[in-house]
């Protein structure tokens, strides 16, 4: 058997999703007219307290079209290092918007207020001014961890107090929900605009949704269709997306438990040094005596993938296709290496 851990975007939909977007009622959303879509949109609007949503092919997509809305030539982003949105987009950043990005350092992922306080650039004939700060939640390459509305409510006051808008990459954010018990209208409370992906942990064939105020959205439309991600009959895709919302968030309490187990699992495996905490659905392995590439080919002799996270890391993903006789599985194949 197979175990394929490289990231939680692998599922394949399920028989109940399937019927869904079988008997989904359709029509041309680029018009407007596709009531599916338009009802994801306002679900999850609702859900957060947001005033509208739009749907679209990707979250590089939403987080993209976030930026533009908020930066442009001259202006500048403030995110972690390691975000999503500045090393794994694809330079989309500079691309897209023509912006500039000022990244922060930050335990496991994240920053604080007093981070982005230090680092504000004034409108001043020498900067780029700071338009935009990004968060991300769960935190990717921080090993899944989470924000909570304590660490980010300091930040949003700084943010107003300097009129910089407050983007959230939550590409994950509802297996941060499910870990910390905080509220969806909570979390909407605080940013400007939010991305969500369908298509992690959620299980999703495809699909993201730009949230944010009624003015913004409109815009975002705009944009969506200037990056060529204007859909027609997109509710086949939208149904699978409120299929998701409707069966597959309480669930994601499992899969942080069997990430949690894999870490113990993988903490005292002789050639890890160190699994970063685990939270969420996320495990990173720091590896000691053995190379990633040498110890990820000693996997997929196993039948296990798992991707590269890093000169000494690796990372290993749960998600909906991965059971507890995969975790049993993989618990017994680690310990043959
Ligand atoms: C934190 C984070 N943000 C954004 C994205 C982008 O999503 P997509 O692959 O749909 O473009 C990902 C994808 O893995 C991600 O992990």
């Amino acid at each position: 058997m197979i175990i394929d851990l490289r990231s939680d975007t692998v599922t394949k939909p399920t028989k109940g999703m399937l019927e869904a977007m079988w008997s989904a009622q359709v029509g041309d959303d680029v018009f407007g007219e596709d009531p599916t879509v338009n009802a994801l949109e306002q679900k999850l609007a609702d859900m957060f307290g947001m005033e509208a949503g739009l749907f679209c092919p990707s979250g590089t997509m939403t987080n993209q079209i976030a930026i533009k809305l908020h930066t442009g030539p001259q202006k500048e982003v403030i995110c972690h290092k390691y975000s999503h949105i500045y090393l794994y987009e694809a330079g989309g950043i500079m691309a897209n918007a023509h912006a500039s990005v000022k990244l922060l350092e930050g335990v496991y992922g994240k920053i604080t207020a007093q981070d982005v306080a230090d680092n504000i650039s004034a409108d001043d004939v020498h900067a780029c001014e700071t338009t935009l700060v990004s968060l991300e939640n769960t935190m990717n390459k921080g090993g899944g961890s989470i924000y909570t509305l304590d660490e980010v409510k300091p930040i949003k006051t700084l943010c107003e107090k300097h009129g910089i808008k407050l983007h959230l990459d939550g590409a994950r954010l509802f297996n941060a929900l499910v870990a910390s018990g905080e509220s969806a209208k909570d979390w909407g409370a605080q940013f400007d605009t939010i991305s969500i992906c369908l298509s992690k942990g959620l299980g999703c064939p495809i699909g993201s949704v730009l949230l944010g105020s009624k003015a913004d959205i409109k815009r975002a439309r705009k944009i969506r269709k200037s990056f060529g991600g204007g859909m027609r009959q997109a509710g086949y895709l939208a149904a699978a997306a409120i299929y998701a919302l409707d069966h597959h968030v309480d669930r994601l309490a499992e899969d942080h438990d069997r990430a949690k187990a894999m870490g113990l699992m993988l903490e005292k495996h002789p050639l890890v040094s160190e699994v970063f905490p685990v939270v969420t659905n996320i495990v990173i392995a720091r590896l000691q005596d053995i190379s990633p590439e040498v110890f990820l080919s000693k996997l997929a002799d196993k039948g296990i993938k798992s991707v590269k996270f890093g000169k000494d890391q690796v990372r290993f993903v749960t998600h909906l296709d991965f059971n507890d006789e995969m975790l049993e599985l993989f618990g017994e194949r680690v310990k043959e290496i």
